[in-house]
Formats: C-alpha cells, structure tokens, sequence
C-alpha cells in the first residue's frame, strides 16, 4: 500500500509505555493542542454555507464520500450478501427475568471467490414476557465464553450490563466482530473484505476493517429487523475501544441506528486527529491498526499530517444527528489518557451545530464537565467514568439516557 502511495514509510506514533522518550504519548493539556481550528462542519466543500435540513441532507453525502476516501474506506460492490440461518433458540432466565435466547450464523455468499469465507456469528436475547415490541441495544463483542487471557478478572460490582437492560425492557444482541473480518492486516484476503477483493489486493480507497465490522453491524441489523418482537426504529449499537471506534462509524453510517453508545473510542473514533494527546495517527498507521482503515489514511501519517485531513472526528460524529449519540471515557488518572476524553468531547462540541440545525439541542454545554458528571440533557450526551478503559461503568447512565431518549418512540 506504502508503494501504491508513492511513500516511503510513516511517522512513529506516541509511545504509551516509556515516558522518558523523545516521542512518549503525550498527557499534559496544556501541550495538546486545545480545541484545534477544525474543518468547516456547516460549509459546502465550494464554501457556501449549510443552513437548511436540506442542505444538511447534500452536506452529508459530502462528508460521507470525504470519510469513504481518506479514513476508513469504501464498501465496494463486490461486497457479499449475508444469509442468515438460526441455529438454536432457547429459552432461560437472566436475572430473575424469563427470557428467550437466539444464535444466527450470517453466511457470506462467496461464491464468486471461494478461497475467502466469512461466517457471522451473532446471538440475542430478548425479554419473554414483553407484550410488545422491544428495544435492543447490539454491541460489538467476541464469541460466547471468550476471556481475554492471564488470571481472571473480578466479577463486576453490581448485575451485568446485560441483565440491567433487561431489567428495562430491553433485548440485548452481541456481534462478534472478528466473524465479519478478522482484526489483522495479514488476514484481509480473507473475511468479507478478502471475498470483495477476490484475489485482488486492496484500493487506497477500499474498506478497511473498522468499515466491514460497521457494515456488518448493518448487516445484523437486517437479521434483528425480521423478528416481529424486536422494535426495528429502536435498535442501538454500542462498542468499546477499537469496537467503540466501529460503533461510530457504525452510527455515522447507517440511519437505521437509532443511538450510539461509543466508548473509549479515541484516535480513530470520536477524538480530533487534530491534537496530540494520548495515541497519534502514526500508531494507527502501524503494523498492529493500519489495517482499520482505508489505504489513503495512511498518507496523513507521512508526508502529510492530520492538519492536511479534510475532515475531523466531529464531522464523523455530526453524521448520526439528529439521532441521540452516548460518547463515554474513563479519565485520564485511571488509565484511560491514551483516548483522549477531552479530545473526544471536544469532537461533540463541534459537531453540535450539526443538531441545532435540525432543529434539536446537540451537547448541552461546551464546559468539559467535571468526572462523573453526564451530560445527557441533548442529542449528544458525554460522560467520563472512573474506571478507566472499560463501558462498564458508564452502561447504568447510558441505559438511562436511552430509556428516556427512546421512550418517544414507544408505541
Ligand atoms: C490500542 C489502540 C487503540 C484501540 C485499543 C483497543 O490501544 O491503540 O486505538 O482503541 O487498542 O481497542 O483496545
């Protein structure tokens, strides 16, 4: 891809473990850039101004192509269809709530390229005694059983987040993410971007990985929407970290999505490429994540930097309006600096006016709040928690905000 740019190599990112060399991440406010001059949200690309919902409709199909061809690539139209088989259905009880669960497999059609294949594992569970249809908050996740590896983790204080939902009404749904397209630039040959490409190597402008899990989150969403018990126009995605990243392009993406619940997402998600603070874009254009984006991208790692980008994180953001969107982080204390929180706050703030014109409220205020304070009084809710890298300790506030900003819309 280096070669296809006609560059040599990209800058080094941040250093996240050794504070003591010249490139170490970079932690002091004060150093990292502030809120950075952005590109114009509510302008053409010719300059005049996006004032009406109508013009906002064309502005978005603006940035929408800007997205496709710098960051995270372009689904091309070679991308399979997924078959949707039900493999088991059962019934149990989570909490203290009767309930009914369901394991799909997606079988992406590769007829046209059989050496990749890619089989999408999702699974949900819904409330039985719901007498109408419900709401479903689908995160991206990994196969059932699945524990990250060293000495196992304390149980979390207080009930799962997945039986708080239930509590409220809510189904929850887990897509793995890993199913769609393995998370290893070695591997994208194979999976749905591999079946696309049949046997071709990637474009500068082609999906990359965070592009296919999105896709795939779209995907899922058409399986959720054929069961009559799950509420189509109330379906939300929710993600963590790298999955956090795909949640937002997820949002951004498809209108289908009716809340974002974005997590620690950062340099790739919800923070400004435009500030230095925790992860730089020359990690996310090395060996471990270039492959979360579209070949391009990696220009704005050497020789061009993330000032030469024609867009930011809040135009990425702004494509959800006028839908309610949850961005969450930990602090920069417990652990969590490297996503820059305030950076993705920032982000918020300047994606705001993107509501206002739609006639809705965007973030409630451009104050960064103090740790544990939520803004969740608009459209755009933010909250830092203090458990460091993890959703956990912001699913009670979200689940909150999205009872309330989903009530409307019960029937
Ligand atoms: C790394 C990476 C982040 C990513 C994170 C994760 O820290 O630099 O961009 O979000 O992994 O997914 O856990």
């Amino acid at each position: 891809m280096l070669d296809l740019l006609g560059i040599a190599d990209t800058r080094p990112g941040a250093d996240g473990f050794k504070p003591d060399v010249p490139n170490a991440a970079n932690y002091d406010e004060a150093r990292a850039g502030g809120m950075p001059q952005l590109p114009a949200l509510l302008r053409f690309a010719d300059g005049t101004p996006v004032t009406t919902a109508k013009d906002w409709a064309r502005r978005r199909r603006e940035i929408v192509a800007l997205f496709d061809r710098e960051i995270y690539g372009r689904v091309p139209a070679t991308a399979p269809a997924i078959h949707w088989r039900l493999d088991r259905q059962e019934r149990a009880i989570e909490g203290d709530k009767p309930v009914v669960k369901y394991w799909l497999t997606g079988i992406a059609d590769n007829r046209a390229w059989p050496a990749a294949k890619a089989e999408i594992a999702l699974r949900y569970t819904l409330p039985a005694a719901a007498r109408r249809p419900v709401p479903v908050i689908l995160s991206f996740g990994f196969p059932e059983g699945f524990r990250f590896p060293g000495p196992p983790r304390a149980p979390d204080p207080g009930p799962p987040y997945t039986e708080q939902l239930l509590a409220r009404g809510f189904g929850y749904a887990v897509l793995v993410a890993n199913s769609i397209q393995t998370d290893n630039g070695g591997a994208l040959d194979n999976g749905v971007i591999g079946i696309s490409l049949r046997g071709k190597r990637r474009g500068p402008e082609d999906w990359g990985v965070l592009r296919a899990w999105a896709w795939g989150a779209s995907r899922a969403l058409d399986a959720l929407t054929k069961d009559r018990a799950i509420d189509a126009s109330r379906i939300g995605i929710e993600g963590l970290s790298r999955y956090g990243k795909a949640a937002l392009v997820t949002m951004a993406y498809d209108p289908r999505f009716a809340i974002g619940f974005i997590g620690s997402s950062g340099a790739g998600g919800a923070a400004l490429y435009r500030r230095d603070f925790g992860e730089r874009i020359g990690n996310l254009a090395a060996g471990g994540e270039y492959h979360w984006f579209a070949g391009n991208f990696l220009k704005y790692a050497g020789p061009l930097t993330p000032a030469d980008l024609p867009i930011d994180s809040h135009m990425l953001i702004a494509l959800a309006a006028p839908r309610p969107i949850f961005i969450g982080a930990g602090t920069v204390e417990t652990g969590d600096g490297w996503v820059d929180p305030r950076g993705s706050f920032l982000a918020a703030v300047a994606a705001s006016p993107a509501w206002v014109l739609l006639g809705r409220q965007g973030l409630t205020t451009d104050g960064f709040p103090p740790v544990l304070t939520g803004l969740t009084d608009g459209k755009v809710a933010f909250r830092q928690h203090q458990g460091g890298h993890n959703n956990r300790d912001n699913w009670p506030v979200f689940i909150d905000y999205a009872a309330m900003q989903l009530s409307s819309k019960l029937h």
